[in-house]
């Protein structure tokens, strides 16, 4: 089955959605974003999503201060749009039961460094890079993985590495680890349409 009609769950910037959008645009990816969900109404994503023409929905404890009606109502999201694959991208929530279910080894989050390092609740954003300065460590990079119901610990799929520089700061680490997220995500999701990457059976 072609995993081509991608979901995206999204709470802040949405750049690498954003990236995935214009790589389809730019015929580098053979895709569609087909909905984009937030938790968040006035999120980078949700207006990215308003200018693209991509339908967009606020789905947050506001509006479903029940979790088990928030979880339906963003499985029913994604159902009534037909996603095959559907993209963590910056989502700061938890996913609930009836989506994992539904969408069990095809919902994927990116994350900003090698997992399973640096990883879990809390860390996000220059968090990330924080405690990769601070460890010392040599290289960083990207990681693409599986969701289950915890933060950051599903199966990797695919990682790139990336040299962490003597005189890096939080900033140009996040600079550089951030553009190599949107070209990682596009070509770990061209590989993944294109039968190059299999993911686990659904
Ligand atoms: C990215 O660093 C991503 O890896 C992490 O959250 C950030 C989202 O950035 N999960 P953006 O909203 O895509 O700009």
């Amino acid at each position: 089955m072609k995993l081509k009609r991608l979901g995206f769950l999204a709470s802040g910037r949405g750049s690498n959605m954003q990236a995935v959008i214009d790589a389809v645009k730019a015929k580098q990816l053979d895709a569609e974003p087909c909905v984009v969900i937030s938790n968040n109404s006035t999120s980078g994503a949700m207006q990215r999503a308003r200018k693209e023409g991509i339908p967009s929905y606020h789905l947050s404890s506001r509006t479903h201060p029940v979790p088990e009606e928030l979880d339906a109502a963003i499985m029913n999201t994604l159902v009534s749009h037909r996603v095959d694959l559907v993209i963590l991208a910056g989502y700061m929530k938890k996913i609930g039961a009836k989506t994992l279910a539904r969408f069990r080894n095809r919902i994927l989050n990116i994350h900003p460094a090698l997992l399973p390092k640096f990883g879990g609740k809390g860390m996000y954003g220059s968090r990330v890079h924080e405690a990769v300065l601070a460890a010392g460590e040599t290289e960083t990079g990207v990681s693409m993985h599986i969701v289950d119901g915890e933060y950051d610990t599903g199966p990797i799929v695919a990682q790139t590495r990336l040299p962490v520089r003597k005189d890096d700061t939080v900033e140009s680490l996040s600079k550089r680890v951030l553009s190599r997220e949107h070209s990682f995500l596009v070509e770990t999701l061209q590989k993944i349409v294109s039968g190059g990457l299999i993911l686990p059976r659904a």
